[in-house]
């Protein structure tokens, strides 16, 4: 009976090491991925987008960041969904994810009815792509087609995404050699922060900015002095510094007034107005100011090159997307224990 078990859980094992080993190359992401299995997944995705835009506009900016975030730590695989677990430190309490991203239930509805009509099919990393794309379109940007086929990861990385993620205090500079990093270029950099043309950020954000810039005790020299006075008032010294900023001026609307903001000293973050500061970006930031097609075009660019990345690690299209399946987690802990 024991070497049944036994021989029961090495073929179990086998079987899974033989998944993993067809999920470890590269996948081969295409549009149109699931225009048979699940031939609604792009539709029921765009509904649930627009469902969301009429309860919290601002639920758009937060799916769309999600791309960013999921997608430079060890590829697009929705590792950052998973919650915490007793044996795994999960993504949404790292660094940067922290009393910060929000809108989870915005993918669980999405999430919940592709399951309904398609069981099993669409992977939560998909989701992530497919969302921030109709976040995009639904608030005026532009919209593309997405290149899917994506597989969810079995494991989530919270010293990753630490050691990964820029803060918003960062300065082009480190910025350009992050993307360079990814193959991502110093334009794809500057379009893609075009994304904080929609949402909102929290003062805990810019406190160093406004009071103590690079410790001199003295705020940006950067930021314009009218919007300095509107940023004091909106973030004192004794602010609860989880009150928020918009990112741009027309934070429901995905367009270049970012980029305008950002040529006025009007850039919310540091990591924005630094764009503006530094030579090698500053041209792009003038360019997008003054023609919003070159920046949805560059825009469009960026995501599907940050879309494609990935980690080659096996993995599984999620039941849920904060828990890996029960199968795997079972399999592992097997593993673990062999
Ligand atoms: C270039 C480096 C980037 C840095 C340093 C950065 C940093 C930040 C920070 C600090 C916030 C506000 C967090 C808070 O105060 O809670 C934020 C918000 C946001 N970021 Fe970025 N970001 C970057 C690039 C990107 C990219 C590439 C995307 C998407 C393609 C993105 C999308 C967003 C969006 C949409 C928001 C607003 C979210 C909301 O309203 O909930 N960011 N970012």
């Amino acid at each position: 009976m024991a070497i049944t078990n036994q021989l029961m859980t090495m073929l179990m094992s086998l079987i899974f090491l033989l998944r993993i080993a067809s999920f470890a190359s590269s996948l081969n992401l295409q549009t149109g991925f699931y225009s048979n299995s699940c031939p609604n997944a792009e539709s029921i995705v765009r509904y649930v987008m627009k469902k969301a835009l009429i309860r919290e506009p601002r639920s758009l900016a937060s799916v769309m960041r999600f791309q960013f975030h999921d997608c430079l730590v060890n590829g697009c695989d929705a590792s950052m969904l998973l919650d915490d677990t007793p044996t795994m430190l999960g993504e949404k309490l790292a660094l940067s994810n922290i009393n910060s991203l929000r809108s989870f239930e915005v993918i669980d509805e999405v999430k919940e009815a592709l399951e309904n009509a398609c069981p099993g099919i669409v992977s939560c990393a998909d989701i992530i792509i497919m969302a921030s794309r109709d976040a995009v379109a639904l608030t005026g940007g532009p919209f593309w087609e997405v290149r899917l086929g994506r597989l969810d990861s079995l494991i989530a990385n919270q010293e990753d995404s630490n050691n990964i993620m820029p803060s918003p205090r960062t300065n082009a500079s480190a910025l350009i050699n992050l993307f360079e990093k990814y193959d991502l270029s110093v334009k794809d950099l500057v379009a893609l922060s075009g994304s904080h043309s929609i949402g909102k950020a929290r003062c805990f954000s810019i406190m160093f900015r406004l009071y103590n810039q690079s410790g001199t005790g003295k705020p940006d020299p950067a930021i314009d002095p009218d919007y300095r006075k509107e940023l004091n008032k909106l973030c004192p010294l004794d602010v609860d510094q989880n009150v928020t900023g918009n990112l741009d001026a027309t934070p429901v609307v995905f367009d270049n007034q970012y980029f305008k903001d950002m040529v006025g000293g009007r850039g919310f973050l540091n990591s924005d107005q630094t764009l503006f500061t530094f030579p090698e970006t500053r041209e792009f930031v003038k360019l997008y100011s003054k023609n919003q097609s070159e920046f949805f075009k560059a825009f469009v660019e960026g995501m599907l090159k940050m879309g494609d990345l990935q980690s080659g690690k096996p993995g599984e299209v999620r039941k849920n997307c904060r828990v890996v399946n029960a199968r795997h987690s079972h399999l592992l802990l097997e593993k673990e224990h062999m």
